[in-house]
C-alpha cells in the first residue's frame, strides 16, 4: 500500500526529475547541475535560499559551501536538529552566472518547482534566507531587514524570515546574532506545532 508520505516522496522525486530536464530559462545553458533540494518529504522544517552558488552548482546540492556550513551550524546550535532533518531548497534551481541575482523571468520560470516543494513537504515552519526567498514566498517587495523579527502565517504553518548566511559571513556580529534569534523563533514555532 502507498501511504501519504510515500506519495509525497514519489511526487517530489517526479518534480525533481522534471527540474533536471528543465530548459525554461537561460540559466539552463550555463549550469553544471540542477540543484533541486536536500532532505525528504518527512521534514517539518524547510529552509529556502536564493539560488545555487559555485559549490552547489558543482555538487548538485543546496548550501554545501561556506554559507551552507554556517547554516548547518545554526540548525544544530539554535534548533537542535541536523541538516538531514530539514528540507532545503532555493528560489531558483540553477546557478545565475557569476553569482548575480536571479532576474524576475528566471524566478517566474522556476516558481512552480518551489510551490510544488512547499505543498508536498507541507512543513510546519519555513525559514527564508535573504530577500529573494522572503519576497518570493510572502509576495512582498519589503526587504528582510523589515520582515524579520516577526512570524508570518504561511501555507501549512508559519514562515520565519531571516538573513542569508552570506550576509552574516560578510557583516559579522549583529547579523549573526539576529539570525540566531530568528532560528530560536523557528524552534519555538516548531514546538508550538507539536514538533519536538
Ligand atoms: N546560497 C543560496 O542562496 N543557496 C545555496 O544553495 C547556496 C548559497
Amino acid at each position: 500500500m502507498t501511504t501519504a508520505p510515500d506519495r509525497a516522496e514519489l511526487a517530489l522525486a517526479e518534480l525533481g526529475r522534471e527540474a533536471q530536464a528543465c530548459v525554461a530559462c537561460p540559466l539552463a545553458s550555463s549550469r553544471t547541475n540542477v540543484v533541486f533540494s536536500a532532505g525528504g518529504s518527512g521534514a517539518r522544517l524547510m529552509f529556502v535560499g536564493e539560488g545555487p552558488g559555485r559549490d552547489e552548482d558543482l555538487a548538485g546540492e543546496p548550501f554545501v559551501g561556506r554559507s551552507g556550513h554556517l547554516l548547518d551550524r545554526l540548525i544544530e546550535e539554535e534548533i537542535g536538529l541536523a541538516r538531514r532533518d530539514c528540507y532545503i531548497a532555493n528560489v531558483v534551481k540553477c546557478r545565475p552566472p557569476n553569482n548575480r541575482d536571479p532576474v524576475p523571468e528566471e524566478v517566474a520560470a522556476c516558481r512552480h518547482f518551489l510551490e510544488g516543494q512547499v505543498s508536498l513537504v507541507a512543513p510546519a515552519v519555513v525559514v527564508t534566507l535573504g530577500n529573494f526567498a522572503a519576497r518570493a514566498l510572502l509576495g512582498t517587495t519589503e526587504g528582510v531587514t523589515r520582515l524579520r523579527g516577526s512570524i508570518h502565517p504561511f501555507a501549512t504553518g508559519v514562515l520565519v524570515p531571516t538573513f542569508h548566511p552570506a550576509a552574516a559571513l560578510r557583516g559579522g556580529g549583529l547579523v549573526l546574532a539576529q539570525m540566531r534569534a530568528d532560528f530560536v523563533r523557528a524552534k519555538r514555532s516548531l514546538g508550538e506545532a507539536g514538533v519536538r
